[in-house]
């Protein structure tokens, strides 16, 4: 990597739901332009760490930096403005709004003019919306589809292109990929890598090991938790990973 520094860095990180530890002094960070893939069983704490760095959460103990600086994220728009974007594994998408207005939602484009500053630039969000649908192949028929007519699959397409278009130094994505079909995983995983392109860090929080291997850098794993690995992606076996996982070493040779 270019730059080795982290962009986010979070340090011994708690957080309890009653009395569930949901994490328990988790260190994690990620580095400018890199993909981490963030993997374990249910339960593992996965969605309350991105939750966490996405100011949906805020931690009971540890601290969280962002470019080096230390950062306590109140709310998503928070992180947001810092150019933190995520898609949940809970969708939040608007199912009465159309496409198009989903992926606005917030931050109307406005034109450049004083007269028209304060009036939605209808025409260029549709173009935009367009593009950024296109290249995700998902088979729309128009950006002005409301989203609850929209099927699973699409509706987390949306999302997801929603937080691309939008992340301008970290894009998480919480299981981006769970209710998509063979094709519609493929465009959001190469979409993954366009990201990378832009200098744009992602953590991928996924089940699907083989998906994880195939776009990230590095592998973090959690158990129960806690952290239970973290390995470069390109020095780590599938076998070694899900040993880590389920906390049962699985030999290499049985590959
Ligand atoms: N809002 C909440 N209230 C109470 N407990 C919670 C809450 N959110 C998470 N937990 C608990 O914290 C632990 C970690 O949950 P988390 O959702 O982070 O797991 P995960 O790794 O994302 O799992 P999955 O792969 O099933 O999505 C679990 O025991 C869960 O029951
Ligand atoms: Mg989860």
């Amino acid at each position: 990597m270019s730059d080795p520094r982290p962009i986010l860095e979070l340090r011994d990180i708690t957080k309890h739901f009653g009395p569930v530890h949901a994490l328990d002094r988790v260190s994690f960070s990620l580095a400018a332009a890199e993909i981490v893939g963030l993997v374990g069983d249910n339960g593992a704490g996965k969605s309350t760490l991105v939750k966490l760095m996405s100011g949906a959460l805020q931690p009971d103990g540890g601290t969280i930096q962002f470019e080096g600086q230390d950062v306590t994220l109140r709310s998503p728009l928070e992180a947001r403005a810092l150019g933190i974007e995520t898609v949940y594994q809970d969708l939040a998408v608007v199912p009465h709004m159309d496409v198009e207005a989903n992926l606005f939602l917030g931050r109307e484009v406005t034109g450049s003019r004083w007269w028209n500053r304060w009036l939605l630039n209808k025409p260029a969000m549709r173009a935009q919306a367009r593009q950024h649908i296109a290249s995700l192949q998902v088979g729309l028929k128009s950006v002005r589809q409301p989203v609850g007519l929209l099927s699973g699959g699409q509706r987390q397409s949306v999302a997801v292109a929603r937080a691309i278009s939008w992340g301008r130094k970290v894009v998480i994505m919480d299981e981006p990929t769970a209710a998509l079909g063979v094709r519609e995983s493929r465009g959001v995983l190469d979409l993954i890598k366009r990201v990378k392109e832009r200098g744009i860090a992602v953590v991928l929080v996924s089940h699907n090991i083989p998906h994880v291997f195939e776009v990230t850098d590095r592998i973090f794993v959690m158990r129960h938790g806690r952290p239970a690995g973290d390995l470069r992606t390109a020095e780590a076996h599938m076998n070694e990973v899900l040993g880590l996982i389920t906390g049962v070493p699985v030999s290499t040779s049985a590959l």
